[in-house]
C-alpha cells in the first residue's frame, strides 16, 4: 500500500456530503449511508496513522446566507448549530468505526460537546482521536471554509483536504462550460486574482498568509481521499 505523505490533515467535510437525496432532487437532512461512507474514508487514512481533524459544513440543514429576510447574524447562528449536528452525526459514525472521537465547538454547549480549545485539539490528535470541530469559527460572517483554514492554521495542519462535487479547480464553471480547464497546480494568489471560487476569500486569503496547501478532488470518487493522502496527482493542489 502507499505511504501517506501527510502527518496531520484537515478535511472539510460538506454537509452536501452527508445529505439525502430528497423526491424534489434537492438534498437534505443526513444519509446514515452517506455518513457511513465517509466514515469508512475516514478509517481508511487513520488507519494509516495520519492525525485527522475535520470541520463540517452544515449547508444540508440550513444556509445562512441565502435566508433572504433574516437578520444574517440570526442566520449564522442557526448555521453553526446546523454543523454541530453534522458533527455528532459524523463522530457517532467514525465511533462506529472504532476510532476514538472528540467533538470540540467553537460556541460552548458543554452538555453536549468540549468547548474548542487548541492546545486540547492537537493533544487529542497526537493521542489519535480524531477531533472535529463544529460550530464554524463562532462567528457569523464566517464560512465553515474559513474555519477550515482557520484550524488548520492553528493546529498546524499540513494540507487541508476539501471534497467538492466538482474534481478540481478550473478556470471557470466546469457545469457551465465544457471548454472549462482544470489546473493541476495553483497558487493561492491566483485563486484569489482569479476569483477561482475553491473557498471564499476570506478562507483562501487565511490560507495564503499562512502558506496552508489545499488539495481539491472530487467528492465523488471514494478513493479519492486515499489518493490525496498518499500525494497522487488527483484535482487541484493549491500552494
Ligand atoms: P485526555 O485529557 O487526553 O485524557 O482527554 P480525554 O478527552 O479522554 O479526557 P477528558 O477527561 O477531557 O474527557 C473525557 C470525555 O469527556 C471525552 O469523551 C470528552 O470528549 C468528554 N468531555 C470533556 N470535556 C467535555 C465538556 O466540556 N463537555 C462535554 N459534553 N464532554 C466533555
Amino acid at each position: 500500500m502507499s505511504k501517506p505523505v501527510y502527518k496531520r490533515v484537515l478535511i472539510k467535510v460538506s454537509g452536501e456530503a452527508l445529505a439525502c437525496k430528497t423526491e424534489s432532487g434537492k438534498s437534505f437532512g443526513i444519509d446514515t449511508n452517506m455518513l457511513k461512507s465517509v466514515a469508512e474514508n475516514i478509517k481508511q487514512i487513520y488507519d494509516m496513522g495520519v492525525e485527522i481533524a475535520i470541520v463540517v459544513g452544515g449547508g444540508n440543514f440550513w444556509r445562512g446566507a441565502q435566508n433572504g429576510t433574516m437578520d444574517r447574524t440570526r442566520a449564522d447562528h442557526i448555521g453553526m448549530l446546523a454543523t454541530v449536528m453534522n458533527s455528532l452525526a459524523l463522530a457517532d459514525a467514525i465511533e462506529q468505526q472504532e476510532i476514538p472521537v472528540r467533538v470540540q465547538t467553537a460556541i460552548e454547549m458543554r452538555e453536549i460537546a468540549e468547548q474548542y480549545i487548541r492546545n486540547k485539539a492537537v493533544r487529542h490528535l497526537e493521542k489519535g482521536r480524531v477531533t472535529i470541530f463544529g460550530c464554524g469559527t463562532g462567528n457569523p460572517f464566517f464560512t465553515t471554509d474559513t474555519a477550515a483554514a482557520l484550524r488548520a492554521v492553528e493546529i498546524g495542519a499540513d494540507v487541508i483536504l476539501l471534497a467538492k462535487n466538482v474534481d478540481g479547480v478550473y478556470d471557470k464553471d466546469p457545469v457551465l462550460y465544457p471548454d472549462a480547464v482544470k489546473y493541476s497546480r495553483i497558487t493561492h494568489q491566483e485563486v484569489l486574482q482569479k476569483n477561482l471560487k475553491v473557498m471564499d476569500s476570506t478562507a483562501a486569503s487565511l490560507c495564503r498568509d499562512n502558506n496552508v496547501k489545499i488539495h481539491v478532488f472530487g467528492v465523488k470518487n471514494s478513493d479519492n481521499m486515499l489518493k490525496a493522502i498518499c500525494g497522487e496527482d488527483i484535482g487541484t493542489v493549491v500552494e
